[in-house]
């Protein structure tokens, strides 16, 4: 089945059992200053959760265009995308948990036909702020599916929302579909891959807010997601995403762009055959298709941007330039690089269902020739630039960082990921560091958000950013003492902490190093700010990030009396009692010896 008889039969089910369709909102919000995009169905829908009456009653649904960059790391895999497409069903204080389970359950198995064999679900396993979820679960087994394919889990995988800080939210039941070669296994087990989450209905029946609070909403509602372009490619036994005519026709442009193919074989039969190499030329390819789909839904969006070194001209900027490098070191010569007629490809691929991508088409086309010339004239002086600070060794200072962002227009994650095509680490304290002073120098606004640093200042990402200080600490002194941090990346959602260590860690670990964090958290520990001498600052023992360089003059953070005391720029928290509860999302590789670490405050 394609994509779009996906779509129609869809909203045609939810229409058959009384919802109304309505049209995609825009991709960049309206009345909105606290998202740069729509990422999720549900976000124009944020007032009508909370109690709003809609003018097209209780029962909607919808095909949005959605763009998240939390993963942008990821895209490049066979499944992640920025841009892409959800559909939805939602209930305003309607029906609720039993109506919305049984009608995902007959959409799944009657209307696309999955076979019930092939489904497993998870629900809320309960804790403090609201109840186990037995409703749902004895809904899904008085419909077929067995005990065994139903997992409870907790707040990080079975609760949905708020999409920002406070809002709407609550717990959720997620699909999955077994999408291994083999049979599928009796019982459901969370940590396979090979299940893959197709539908979330989520039970909005709280709000969070700015304390952290779950405070009961005076309606019930329901709001569901399902991904197109994942589920397109469930439907046609495709485990690549970028197989389907979603991405394909792009794909194949490009591949007579580059006289390069994508090749028949998916990733793990090629990392099998020990040919890595071709996942990482695929990967390319994949990052070239995603990119340039979401610029041209972002330049032709109702409310579009253009690019800029601001909000989502940035992230449009960022993109752009992405796919200039990448159809570059895919050995596209420089004079031969043109965006165009891809992009004109895409507006066709996608304009019947999208009308202002057709009515926009010429600001696309225009925005991006610019946008792409602007950076191709100085690409190349910028590469050799790198070359030159790749073959010194050495890592990249902030200094270097910012001349390639300032002179050449390199946004930071580029020269990250050059650097790390090379083995090199960028100092990105010391980039944001030189980044601030000129903003200061011109006099720019507070506006920062690349990423790295602590980009916005908003409370979600000043409390993750005084519990990354606690988690180094709990890391010294769980695993060794001698652990340093190698990285740090902090968003609204999670952080990211990388750092030396050679061996994946245990579950009791794990386990130790959260209870290490949450004691410090609740011991309300202060949190004290102080300026002094860069050498005074490492007499008293306060820690820097490996390989970074300092100013003369630091400000130092110390948690309670000597819990932790770190070289940082800030901001942090009065208190760790302002924290909440810490909790590892997962522990991976970075590179070699290094580990990475993602968490959240719950
Ligand atoms: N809003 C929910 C999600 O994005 C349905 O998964």
């Amino acid at each position: 089945m394609k994509a779009k008889e996906l779509k129609q039969k869809y909203l045609q089910f939810f229409k058959n059992k009384g919802h109304q369709i309505i049209p995609s909102a825009p991709l960049i919000p309206e009345n909105d200053p606290t998202v740069l995009f729509t990422t999720a169905g549900m976000h124009p829908l944020v007032p009508f959760l909370v109690g709003q009456p809609h003018a097209l009653g209780s029962r909607l649904t919808s095909a949005q265009k959605c763009l998240r960059t939390g993963d942008i790391d990821e895209v490049g895999d066979r499944t992640h995308n920025t841009f892409f497409i959800m559909l939805g069903n939602w209930s305003l204080g309607d029906y609720f948990k039993k109506e919305a389970i049984e009608m995902s359950f007959e959409f799944l198995t009657e209307v696309i036909k999955l076979p019930i064999s092939h489904l497993a679900v998870t629900c809320f396993n309960g804790d403090e702020d609201a109840p186990k979820d037995e409703f749902s679960a004895q809904t899904w087994m008085d419909l077929g599916i067995s005990k065994e394919r139903i997992a409870f889990l907790a707040k990080e995988d079975n609760w949905w929302g708020p999409a920002g800080v406070t809002g709407p939210c609550g717990p959720d039941t997620e699909m999955f579909y077994w999408t291994g070669k083999s049979i599928p296994p009796q019982k459901y087990d969370p940590e396979d891959k090979r299940w893959v989450e197709i539908w979330n209905d989520v039970f909005m029946e709280y709000y969070k807010n700015d304390e952290g609070k779950y405070i009961p909403l005076k309606q019930k509602n329901v709001d569901t997601g399902l991904g197109v372009e994942r589920v397109t490619a469930i439907l046609q036994g495709l485990d690549d995403s970028y197989r389907t005519e979603l991405f394909w026709p792009i794909i194949e442009k490009i591949e007579k762009l580059v006289g390069l193919t994508y090749g028949e074989k998916s990733d793990s039969e090629c990392i099998q055959e020990g040919k890595q190499c071709w996942v990482d030329t695929r990967k390319k390819f994949r990052i070239i298709a995603d990119h340039l789909r979401a610029s041209v839904f972002i330049l032709g969006d109702e409310r579009g941007a253009v690019p800029s070194n601001v909000d989502q001209g940035y992230i449009l900027r960022r993109f752009i330039r992405r796919v200039v490098r990448h159809l570059r070191t895919l050995g596209l010569a420089m004079e031969k690089i043109d965006l165009v007629p891809l992009a004109k490809f895409i507006i066709e691929m996608y304009q019947e269902d999208f009308v202002s991508l057709k009515e926009k088409r010429e600001f696309i086309l225009g925005e991006l020739e610019k946008e792409q010339e602007k950076f191709k004239r100085t690409l190349e002086k910028g590469l050799n630039q790198f070359s030159k600070l790749a073959e010194a060794g050495k890592e990249i200072n902030g200094t270097d960082a910012f001349l390639l962002f300032q002179s050449y227009g390199f946004p930071i994650e580029m020269t990250e990921e050059l650097a790390e095509e090379k083995g090199l680490h960028v100092d990105m304290l010391s980039f944001q560091k030189e980044y601030e002073k000129h903003q200061e120098l011109s006099r720019v606004g507070a506006e920062k958000k690349f990423k790295g640093g602590l980009s916005d200042a908003s409370e979600a990402t000043t409390k993750l950013h005084t519990t990354t200080h606690l988690l180094n600490e709990a890391l010294k002194k769980v695993l060794k003492s001698d652990i340093r941090q190698r990285g740090s990346n902090i968003t609204a959602e999670r952080l990211r902490f990388d750092f030396n260590f050679d061996r994946k860690l245990t579950s009791d670990e794990i386990k130790a190093i959260e209870e290490e964090v949450n004691k410090a958290i609740s011991e309300s520990l202060d949190v004290v700010r102080e300026e002094m001498p860069l050498q005074k600052a490492l007499d008293s023992g306060a820690k820097g990030e490996f390989g970074a360089k300092y100013p003369e003059k630091v400000s130092v953070y110390t948690v309670g009396k000597d819990y932790s005391k770190e070289i940082c720029m800030g901001p942090h928290v009065k208190n760790t009692s302002e924290l909440g509860h810490f909790k590892i999302l997962k522990e991976e590789s970075s590179s070699a010896g290094i580990r990475r670490i993602k968490a959240v405050l719950e």
